[in-house]
């Protein structure tokens, strides 16, 4: 079915309310070809839990295989840097289909269970008690700067075994690779020059891994090499890869759950009078209602 929807989803007017958007695509046009950008949009819940269980039609190795230009246009003369990015994206795990996906997701699969994850509840609420001491004497807060984004940035460097003091280099360099999914013209260099400060970074902290391993995340990346799962460049890859999401969308997350609560204060309310009993929901209703991650 044609309609006449709006396919300029890089637009300011898109960004700043794409749920009106999704929700026409989703009653009138649920798989929507994308003219602007030649691409499909598929919205229905069903659709999508489907399209991920079968990688042989809808494959995650985009950046690798699609020899199209990038979307949004770029300057003609950043191609050069373009394959240098793609090169680099082509490594992570999230762009590999089976059975290479699994045996790149092996090497970290133990680390991510509920019991390990548990083990970081004392250093995120000391983390967080802290953020808070910090601004409780001015009586206001900017709450990206002074919180969603300091905390999480905190809680993946420990993760990850990365010195405490590195932690605003490496929200710089990440806010740099960010730049990826904007539109502007001559985003590739930046882009790309934060990808290759970000590997310059993690290689000698990988090779010291490997000579002197730690009981961190990034040792364990580094030991995916030593049992042949991952090549050095994949190792260092997806280290980068683990160092962005582990923040990113967690900045998100609080950022757009805080701002719906804030719009939304009968809701503020009842998660005052029962934190306890309704913190795990609102988080789950938060991820739902304004998601960190709007596409994939
Ligand atoms: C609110 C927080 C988060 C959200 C919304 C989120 C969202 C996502 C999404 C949508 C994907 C799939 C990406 C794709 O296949 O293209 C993903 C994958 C992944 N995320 Fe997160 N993430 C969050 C937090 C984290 C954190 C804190 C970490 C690390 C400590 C992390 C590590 C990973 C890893 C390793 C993968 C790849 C998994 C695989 O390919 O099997 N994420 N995440």
């Amino acid at each position: 079915m044609v309609t006449a929807v709006n396919d300029y989803i890089f637009s300011h007017d898109f960004m700043s309310d794409p749920y009106t958007y999704f929700a026409q695509l989703r009653e009138n046009d649920p798989v929507h070809w994308n003219e602007k950008y030649q691409l499909w949009l598929v919205t229905r819940h069903e659709d999508l839990l489907w399209l991920p269980r079968h990688p042989e039609l809808f494959s995650s190795v985009v950046f690798k295989n699609d020899p199209r230009p990038p979307y949004p246009a770029i300057d003609e003369s950043d191609m050069g840097v373009y394959e240098f990015i793609k090169d680099f994206f082509s490594k992570w795990m999230i762009q590999h289909d089976r059975p290479k996906h699994q045996q790149t997701r092996g090497v970290v699969h133990a680390y991510f269970n509920p019991k390990s994850q548990e083990s970081w509840r004392p250093l995120v609420q000391h983390a967080i008690k802290g953020l808070l001491d910090d601004v409780e004497d001015q009586g206001s807060m900017d709450l990206m700067r002074d919180f969603a984004t300091p905390l999480p940035v905190l809680v993946i460097a420990q993760m990850m075994g990365m010195p405490f003091e590195d932690r605003k280099f490496i929200r710089s360099m990440a806010e740099k690779l960010l730049l990826i999914g904007r539109s502007d013209l001559d985003r590739m260099r930046p882009s790309a020059e934060g990808i290759q400060e970000l590997l310059d970074y993690v290689t000698p902290l990988v090779e010291d891994r490997l000579v002197n391993p730690g009981d961190d995340l990034l040792t364990i990346l580094a030991n995916g090499e030593k049992t042949g799962e991952m090549t050095r460049e994949e190792v260092v890859a997806n280290a980068v890869l683990i160092l962005f999401a582990g923040h990113e969308t967690t900045i998100n997350l609080i950022c757009n759950g805080t701002l719906a609560l804030g719009n939304h204060l009968d809701q503020w309310d009842l998660l005052r009078q029962d934190p306890a009993g309704k913190m795990k929901s609102t988080i789950e209703e938060c991820l739902r209602y304004d998601s960190p991650v709007k596409s994939l």
